[in-house]
Formats: C-alpha cells, sequence, structure tokens
C-alpha cells in the first residue's frame, strides 16, 4: 500500500479510534430522488461537519457539496442501472479514477453483486478499479450490495465481504446480520456497516452499537440519518456510539 493510499484510508477511518461515521448521500443514482435527497444540498449542509466522510456520486458532488469543506470525499463510482430497469446488479464503471483524482476524492467506492445475474462483470469491475486505485494511490470501497433473491446471513455476507477484500478492495461496506463478528473475522481489510431502511432511531443506533461491538469499523450511514426528524441529532449520537463508546440509552439521549 503506497503513502498517499494509507494517508487516504486514514482520513477517512480515524487513526484515533479507528472508527468511521460516513455520511451515505448517493442512493438517487439508482433510486433518483430518494426521500430526504430531493435537494440534496440542502440535506448535506448541516450534516457535513459530523461526518468523517461524504459518498456522493460526482453529479450530487459538484452541484451540491461546498467545495469550501475538508470532509474527506468517498466517491460512487459504479452504477449505470436503476430500480426499474433489467437487473439491478448490471452495474459498470461509471467515473473514472482521473476524474476522482480531479474531485479530490480520498477513496472510491463500488458495488458487488455476490450470487447475481450480473456477478461476474461487477467482480470484474472490482478488480479493475483496484488496479486502478493502486496506480494513484486511490483506496477502493467494495459496496456488499445483495440482489432480491439474497438472505442477508453470515454466511452470504461473509462470502460477499472475503470475495472483495480478496480482489483488493481496502475496505468493505456490508449489512449488519446476527453473527456478524464471523463476517468480520473472516474479513482482512476494515469492514463498515452499511444502515439500510429507515428505523425508529433507538433501533438504528442498538444496530450501530452492535455493529461496533462486534467489530466494524465504524458505520457508512444514510436514510436513518438523512430520514430522521433531526438529522443533525442523529449523527451526533450515531457518532458519540462510534468514536466514544456510547451506549445505546446515552446516544438517545443525545438524540432527544
Ligand atoms: C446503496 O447502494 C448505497 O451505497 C447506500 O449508500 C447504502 O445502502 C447506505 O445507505 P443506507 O444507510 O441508507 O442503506
Amino acid at each position: 500500500m503506497s503513502w498517499g493510499l494509507k494517508n487516504r484510508l486514514n482520513r477517512i477511518i480515524k487513526p484515533k479510534t479507528g472508527k468511521t461515521v460516513m455520511l451515505a448521500i448517493d442512493h438517487g443514482y439508482f433510486l433518483g430522488p430518494t426521500t430526504g435527497l430531493e435537494s440534496p444540498g440542502e440535506t448535506i449542509k448541516p450534516l457535513l461537519p459530523y461526518a468523517d466522510a461524504l459518498m456522493p456520486t460526482r453529479g450530487v458532488l459538484r452541484t451540491s457539496v461546498d467545495p469550501k469543506t475538508d470532509t474527506p470525499v468517498v466517491l460512487r463510482v459504479s452504477g449505470g442501472n436503476s430500480i426499474i430497469g433489467e437487473d439491478l446488479s448490471k452495474e459498470g464503471i461509471i467515473t473514472s479514477i482521473e476524474e476522482a483524482i480531479r474531485l479530490n476524492c480520498a477513496a472510491v467506492a463500488l458495488s458487488i453483486y455476490v450470487g447475481s445475474k450480473y456477478e461476474h462483470q461487477t467482480l470484474l469491475n472490482l478488480s479493475k478499479l483496484v488496479d486502478e486505485g493502486e496506480r494513484y494511490g486511490m483506496p477502493v470501497l467494495a459496496v456488499t450490495a445483495v440482489g432480491k433473491d439474497m438472505a442477508r446471513d453470515a454466511r452470504y455476507l461473509s462470502l460477499a465481504c472475503r470475495i472483495a477484500a480478496e480482489l483488493g478492495a481496502h475496505f468493505v461496506k456490508t449489512y449488519y446480520c446476527e453473527d456478524f463478528p464471523k463476517v468480520v473475522a473472516s474479513c482482512p481489510v476494515p469492514v463498515v456497516m452499511a444502515g439500510g431502511k429507515k428505523l425508529p432511531e433507538k433501533e438504528a443506533l442498538e444496530l450501530t452499537f452492535n455493529a461496533i461491538k462486534d467489530g466494524a469499523s465504524g458505520v457508512d450511514m444514510g436514510r436513518n440519518i438523512f430520514q430522521s426528524n433531526n438529522p443533525v441529532s442523529m449523527i451526533k449520537a450515531v457518532r458519540a456510539i462510534v468514536h466514544k463508546k456510547a451506549s445505546v440509552n446515552e446516544a438517545f439521549e443525545i438524540y432527544k
């Protein structure tokens, strides 16, 4: 791993705690105007100071994020699908590594769809991106996207995370599940937890607490923050668990 790649990764996963709170706002790349992200700039602005990293597409980054920010950007670079298209797993690389460098990104993110129709294509996308990332010192985040017929259990998620790491991903994003410690233990690179669909705030904080307790290197959370009734309080509460080992009740007090 080059110095530049390590330095970029350390901007995201904070060396002081070994953890990160990433704010995922890339949903529009296949979902269009997701609830809470209809006007992305308005959603992002108050949350940005509390995010260790922001995960947008280049379109939202250019149009809706203040370039004066010092929050590192993890750029989504896979897509080409839509929620009404042929198959969600039919993704390609939509943004070049040079563009990610021009946009001063700290990492690039891409989805893999293990067990889906276009699994092979998405795994080759990852391999190609890792080769380019190594060339330029740009870390790659593999997002273990789950096809609609896949069970989100430890057996499946361990398979997807391990394949991502074996193909060279520098960190992996996956869902929380029963036996999550097994998923983390069998993945030789840091694992961050995806939040998933909106839950009542206390449940989302429990999910965060359990993921951190079970070895996650942080969260890459979207809807459970920006669809909350009070997004800023919610991201502060998530931060308290991730970086300050707060209990669920302590974090919920921060939220309230
Ligand atoms: C999904 O493809 C996107 O990468 C989302 O950013 C990801 O699922 C995390 O967002 P959420 O916490 O809303 O699930």
